[in-house]
């Protein structure tokens, strides 16, 4: 029998992939999602089963049955009022959401994403009220902070994942998460050669001018800002010839293309100048090689959004070979 599921909070459909891409037997069998944006490369990669409208509109009894309940959800803080309430007031509050329909549909397992920064969130206040409530509501728990990078994705990025299992259904069985199914991924083989799809500006070429040595700030055309006189960090064994300038607000960076990108962020995602660098072809990079910074397939279809919805969407959404090696964790926990 398939592991029925539903997703909220869908997105672009980052928790689908990783599932179909598991090899565990799954069906999903409603999916959520608000913005129209992700709705249209949604539908461009999957077809239809997503329901496009706000989470808190949802009617619990008017949603099919399902074993597993996915959602990387957007992180809010819970008023001190929620915390004294034991919680079930704050009903502006997307978690809050998640977890009524939880406490109707009573899935055997839930499974959760978010920035690692959760744990921390309003001085431990948000997890402690996260976990405290699945386990008042006869849930188990198991929590992993996993770096996508250990993964065969070209990005360090690190995420908190929650899976509770129901204890009726599977006593206390915990999740033995694994951490590492490859090494260190370096991003040099993931760079398409020659994808000259987003072009640098003219003020760009001359920032990598600047930054290689070979034209002084007096021949700058434009007046080169504090922040950007010296590169903030030079990462260990870069060869500036052959790099990504990543771009912060604090300052530029240099990263090595011969390990993994830091986190993709939708500041360093955006519309254009914020989008990282490679020097060596002096270009942005792609869109194609955001998908493979995110562990997203070549063949996944951006093409119904804008450039700057495109890499937003990438930026917000989970790296599918991690939820799939969970996928494949929980399915070894619970049968
Ligand atoms: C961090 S992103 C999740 C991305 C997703 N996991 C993926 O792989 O693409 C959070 C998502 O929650 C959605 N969201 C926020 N508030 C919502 C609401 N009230 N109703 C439905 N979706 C909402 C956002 O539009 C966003 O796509």
């Amino acid at each position: 029998m398939p592991l029925k599921y539903a997703e909220f909070c869908t997105g672009v459909g980052g928790f689908r992939l990783g599932i179909e891409q598991s090899g565990v037997e799954a069906e999903l069998v409603y999916a959520n999602e608000i913005d129209n944006n992700c709705e249209k490369t949604y539908i461009a990669n999957f077809g239809r089963k997503f329901d496009s409208k706000d989470i808190f509109d949802i009617q619990p009894d008017r949603l099919p049955d399902f074993d597993m309940f996915c959602s990387g959800f957007p992180c809010q803080p819970f008023s001190a009022a929620g915390k004294e309430l034991g919680f079930n007031d704050e009903r502006g509050t997307v978690f809050f959401k998640l977890l009524s329909l939880i406490e109707v549909k009573k899935p055997k397992v839930v499974f959760l994403e978010n920035v690692p920064n959760l744990i921390r969130h309003d001085k431990g206040n948000t997890y402690k009220v996260i976990t405290d409530s699945l386990r008042m509501r006869g849930y188990t728990l198991s929590a992993k902070i996993l770096d996508s990078s250990y993964f065969g994705v070209p990005q360090s990025r690190s995420r908190i994942y929650i899976v509770a299992l129901r204890s009726d259904a599977y006593g206390n069985k915990t999740i033995d998460f694994t951490e590492k199914r490859t090494g260190r991924t370096a991003f040099r083989p993931f760079i398409i050669q020659g994808d000259y799809s987003i072009p640098i500006t003219k003020r760009w070429e001359e920032y990598i001018d600047y930054y290689l040595g070979k034209k002084p700030i007096e021949e700058m055309s434009f007046e080169v800002p504090k922040s950007r006189r010296s590169l903030e960090r030079i990462a260990t064994n870069c060869d500036l010839e052959d790099c990504v300038f990543q771009v912060r607000s604090s300052g530029v960076r240099a990263l090595s293309i011969d390990a993994p990108l830091p986190t993709l962020t939708v500041l360093n995602s955006g519309g254009g100048a914020h989008i990282p660098v490679l020097s060596k072809e002096r270009r942005h990079l792609s869109i194609n090689e955001m998908k493979r910074i995110m562990g997203f397939p070549d063949s996944f279809d951006f093409t119904a959004v804008s450039r700057t919805d495109a890499a937003k969407q990438l930026a917000n959404a989970v790296c599918p070979p991690v939820i799939s090696s969970i996928i494949q964790d929980i399915d070894k926990a619970i049968n």
